[in-house]
């Protein structure tokens, strides 16, 4: 019979594992603590915004294969398969990752299991996590109760939750017995039909393989921004640079974009963690590009405050700032760690009026943000903006038609935070176009260059 499983914590991730293992066929419970998040997903709907997920949610809360809980009792009755997808921040007051929701899960679970079952961990955790949570969910499960904890990290990207959870380009089974490793490839069985890569090793390995790919991820890009404040100095273009990077295949074609930097609920924390890891193993020494890794990210974002304050002549005091994006990145509504509103941010507390327009994240920012001003419209958040920036990039932006921003505008300048706008068309508008990594592109032409 295939196994009933549970999916612990219903945010981004769980939500999404839980909506994809009903459609893989299995019947999911998904368990909260958080009321009115359980009580919207059980109405079909999501409490937050993630393309397709929604649909996924319904159609399956129909069919009956989904259903939530806030009983933990209830989920350690029923599951075979227990997957913790609890968040892991970053703790407050240091590098290292808050574990307490994984160990309250793991607490309120453990006492009621009553067979033999698989606690499968999914969360971005410090390595020697999955050692530490089997000692701790053995010593608080009832005697005699056969039940083995298991790694298999989620590589899925917020936008693209369901397409990379459906369609994965790879899986990791991190187990600790033959009998874990089969349970996983029974979960797992239809993606692994279809031909699926999978790595199978032991928990450690596979706590991190996640925290490994995350830090390469950010580096990368900080690669590039850090390639790009060179190409500011020097008078390069570090849009055509990354375009000539890409065509290598070693270099590959994604994660090199320059302009404000990352941001988000996984890759700065998971940077800092995994820095902060390698500290307590006394190998801090080996990772320490990390660190700058993660500096060059946040000088990213004011390398773009810098440029928003020289088009607003030196000084934000009395100028307003119109902005385009809120979210961390397009086709999501998440603003944790958004480079968009930590520019934002800065230029307010430096004395200017802001105007904030995202697609999706309206809501969120004027939650956490409600001395901005937070426009209905991109072109409204231009009005009367003394200089616009273009901080993440959803394709409304790029479509955009810059003569429309010019009727509203107090003046036409523009900094393009994610190089993706098209600086031929604002200049043909009328607008000075800004971009980090970019010569001013007025001088890009060649009859200023040579008159
Ligand atoms: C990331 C990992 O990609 C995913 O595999 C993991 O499971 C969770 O963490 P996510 O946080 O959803 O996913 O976003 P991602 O698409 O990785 O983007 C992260 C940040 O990097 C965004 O702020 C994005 O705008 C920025 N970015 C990305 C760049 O600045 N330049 C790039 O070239 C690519």
């Amino acid at each position: 019979m295939s196994p009933y499983i549970t999916v612990i914590g219903t945010g981004y991730l769980g939500a999404t594992h839980a909506a994809c293992m009903a459609e893989l066929g299995f019947r999911v419970l998904g368990v909260d603590v958080d009321q009115q998040k359980l009580a919207k997903l059980a109405a079909g709907e999501l409490p937050f915004y993630e393309p397709e997920l929604a649909e996924l949610v319904a159609r399956h809360v129909a069919s009956g294969r989904l259903s939530f809980t806030d009983s933990y009792e209830h989920a350690a009755e029923v599951g075979d398969v227990h997957f913790l997808c609890v968040g892991t921040p970053q703790q407050p007051n240091t590098d290292g990752a808050d574990l307490s929701y994984l160990n309250a899960a793991a607490d309120r679970l453990a006492p009621g299991l009553q067979r033999p079952c698989l606690v499968v961990g999914k969360s971005t955790v410090p390595v020697g996590t999955a050692d530490a949570l089997t000692r701790r969910i053995q010593a608080a499960a009832p005697a005699g109760t056969g039940v083995e904890v298991a790694w298999n990290p989620e590589f899925l990207r917020e936008g693209y939750a369901v397409a990379d959870t459906l369609a994965p380009d790879r899986l990791v089974f991190g187990v600790q017995s033959p009998g874990g490793e089969r349970a996983l490839r029974d979960v797992y069985a239809s993606l692994l039909a279809e031909g699926t890569p999978v790595v199978t090793t032991d928990v450690r390995t596979a706590e991190l393989i996640k925290a490994s790919a995350n830090s390469f991820l950010a580096t990368k890009i900080s690669f590039i921004n850090a390639i790009a404040e060179l190409c500011e100095a020097a008078g390069a273009d570090v849009v055509k640079l990354a375009e000539a990077l890409r065509y290598d295949p070693r270099i590959g074609d994604r994660f090199l974009s320059p302009g404000v930097g990352f941001g988000g609920g996984c890759l700065p924390k998971d940077i800092r963690a995994l820095l902060a890891r390698a500290n307590e193993l006394g190998v801090g020494s080996a990772l320490r590009f990390l660190d700058d890794a993660d500096r060059t990210n946040l000088r990213a974002r004011r390398r773009v405050v810098d440029l928003a304050r020289q088009e607003c002549g030196g000084s934000f005091a009395g100028r307003r700032v119109g902005v385009l994006g809120a979210a961390f990145k397009p086709n999501s509504d998440d603003i944790r760690d958004s480079p968009a509103l930590a520019v934002a941010a800065a230029i307010q507390a430096a004395g200017a009026e802001i105007a904030v327009y995202d697609p999706q994240a309206n809501d969120n920012a004027r939650k956490h943000f409600p001395t901005m001003d937070i426009a209905l419209s991109a072109v409204d958040a231009a009005r009367g903006a003394h200089v616009l920036l273009h901080l993440t990039e959803w394709p409304e932006f790029a479509g955009a038609d810059p003569a429309e921003f010019a009727a509203v505008a107090a003046e036409r300048r523009i900094v393009d935070g994610r190089n993706t706008l098209d600086p031929a068309r604002w200049q043909a508008a009328g607008w000075r176009f800004r971009a980090p990594g970019r010569p001013q592109l007025d001088a890009l032409n060649p009859e200023e260059v040579n008159p």
